[in-house]
């Protein structure tokens, strides 16, 4: 599928002006890098470091987003794509069955390094696209997409809403018996991080019927994430909640 094919997130597609980007952003995009990624190599997964170096991210330069999907394109078909801010739930889910990342091209200003109520490139570029390069959590990604398009029931959303949040945002993974992170909540956000880190938070070993039962907090430092042994453990997270999904509207 193509950007052509796109029809509800059609109107929503952006140009991502790269040009216009000022000296001043590229030095906050160069701080929040030199502030994050310390920490990050010590504590993300070993797919999401990989990752990181495929996409060629610059610590001095906002990302073009051309450059990064040519990168990710050969390997696993995704592409990052601009969008004009937040997507209603049928335009992100065509976007995710397609490949298509729906990332932001706004940057938070010095004023907000630590802290943003609404994700921004960074967060969606630096924390989301690293995942993106690996084969397993693509194909998760864009399985996600695919079942949620197809579901009508908000309460059935929820639940899968819940699915993402404890993985795609908040993901961790036990590796090296040590809990390391992947999610884009936890990679972008020093709070997050520290707070997984030095143990505020429950680790409890991911389980899908477990995680679609929990609720978010989106407004403070999350108190339970769930671990994964490894990512083909979500991609038969999404095969099974849509298996559970078509048994309940039967
Ligand atoms: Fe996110």
């Amino acid at each position: 599928m193509t950007s052509r094919s796109l029809v509800a997130a059609e109107p929503f597609l952006v140009k991502q002006e790269y040009e216009i980007y000022t000296t001043e952003q590229h030095s906050v995009w160069s701080e929040l890098v030199s502030r994050r990624l310390p920490q990050v190599r010590e504590h993300a997964c070993r797919e999401f470091l990989d990752g990181y170096d495929t996409i060629g991210l610059s610590n001095d330069r906002l990302p073009n987003l051309r450059e990064i999907t040519e990168r990710l394109r050969p390997r696993t078909g995704w592409s990052t794509t601009a969008v004009s801010g937040f997507l209603p739930g049928n335009a992100f889910f065509e976007m995710l069955e397609a490949r298509m990342f729906p990332t932001t091209t706004w940057l938070r200003s010095r004023d907000s390094l630590a802290y943003i109520p609404e994700p921004d490139i960074f967060h969606d570029v630096f924390g989301h696209v690293p995942m993106h390069a690996h084969p397993v959590f693509a194909d998760f990604l864009q399985h996600y997409g695919s079942v949620c398009a197809r579901i009508q029931n908000a309460q059935a959303l929820e639940r899968l809403g819940r699915l993402f949040w404890y993985t795609v945002e908040f993901g961790l993974i036990r590796q090296d018996n040590k809990i390391k992170v992947y999610g884009s909540g936890v990679i972008s956000s020093h709070g997050e991080c520290n707070n997984v880190i030095e143990g505020g938070c429950e680790v409890r070993p991911f389980n899908l019927s477990e995680v679609l039962d929990t609720p978010v907090k989106v407004d403070e430092l999350q108190k339970v994430l769930f671990a994964i042994e490894s990512f083909d453990q979500v991609y038969e997270a999404i095969q099974e909640a849509e298996k559970q999904v078509k048994q309940a509207s039967e």
